[in-house]
């Protein structure tokens, strides 16, 4: 059970996230989920399904858009707030807002909030453009998108969460005197980053390399830091895809031979909160697949 949970997911309105904030939540957690704008639909639609568990009154919204509870106090399980990841006031907002919504600050933060970018170093120049080059670099405006969502945010969520975990007395009890724990999302590109992916699986290589120094400089507070890198998902990020193109993805990956469900990286997020042996590592969650390039 994860009843004792708080926490704040970013991008939990969909895919990845979704499913995280949804075990959490089904779990006897409580969640503010952080998400774009132009997601809280999505959100809407998650607390739909979820509304056996999560009555209406209990749902609360940044911008009041939704109907929703006039007030709300401490028994509410699962909140929006409008959030962008890279901007910091926006984050401090959602954690203040988490704050209000569980009494107590976060004692979880789940970045799964990311985009992909598609863009190889050098492609094809288009026709009539100025440098007459056959060759285009890769536009560095797309490479600092990617660096700004997927590894500031990240960032963002992690350090603005950890200062105020780390002013909490420890829970639970015992010897360990654990405040809270850190879960960011990589993605097995991070490893075998493919042809068109360099701002992508930089990204992601990212925020694999600062799992281990976080983890370190938070263990003397109490707070561990995990990182899940996802193979391949069956996530909205993949829709549009032709069935036969996502039917060859799945059987591409060896064991189960099929793309990931995002319930199963909820899973890990449940195992990750329970289990305070896990800190300072990456785990793949990917049926053992390794991307060719
Ligand atoms: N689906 C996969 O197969 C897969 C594989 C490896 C890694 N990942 C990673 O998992 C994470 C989630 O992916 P997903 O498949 O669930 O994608 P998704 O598109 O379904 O969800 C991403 C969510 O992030 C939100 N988001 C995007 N930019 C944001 C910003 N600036 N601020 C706040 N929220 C923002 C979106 O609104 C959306 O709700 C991403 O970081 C992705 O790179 C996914």
């Amino acid at each position: 059970m994860l009843r004792n949970v708080r926490a704040i997911v970013s991008g939990g309105s969909s895919g990845l996230g979704a499913a995280a904030a949804s075990h959490i939540v089904k779990n006897g957690g409580k969640v503010v989920v952080a998400d774009l704008k132009a997601s809280e639909e999505n959100f809407w639609n998650m607390n739909r399904m979820l509304e056996e568990i999560v009555t209406p009154s209990q749902s609360y919204s940044s911008n009041n858009t939704q109907p929703c509870a006039s007030s709300f106090s401490t028994s509410q399980v699962l909140a929006f707030s409008e959030t962008d990841v890279t901007n910091a006031d926006q984050v401090s907002r959602a954690l203040d807002m988490a704050e209000d919504v569980f009494g107590k600050p976060v004692n979880a933060a789940i970045s799964c909030a990311g985009i992909g970018v598609a863009k190889k170093t050098i492609s094809k120049a288009r026709e009539n453009t100025e440098v007459n080059r056959l060759y285009q670099a890769h536009p560095p405006e797309l490479f600092w998108e990617a660096l700004d969502v997927n590894v500031v945010g990240t960032f963002n969520v992690a350090r603005l969460a950890a200062e105020r975990m780390a002013s909490q007395e420890p829970e639970g009890g015992g010897q360990d005197t654990l405040r809270g724990c850190i879960i960011n999302t990589a993605s097995i590109a991070a490893y075998e980053g493919q042809i068109g992916q360099v701002a992508y699986a930089t990204s992601k290589a990212a925020i694999v390399g600062m799992t281990l120094p976080m983890a370190r400089d938070l263990a003397s507070h109490g707070i561990r830091v995990m990182t899940i890198a996802p193979g391949l998902f069956r996530t909205p990020l993949l829709d549009g895809l032709p069935s036969t193109v996502e039917e060859e993805l799945g059987a591409s990956v060896p064991l189960p031979s099929r793309l990931g469900d995002p319930e199963e990286f909820g899973l890990l997020v449940g195992t990750i909160l329970t289990n305070p042996m896990l800190n300072g590592s990456v785990i793949r969650l990917d049926g053992a697949l390794r991307m060719p390039p």
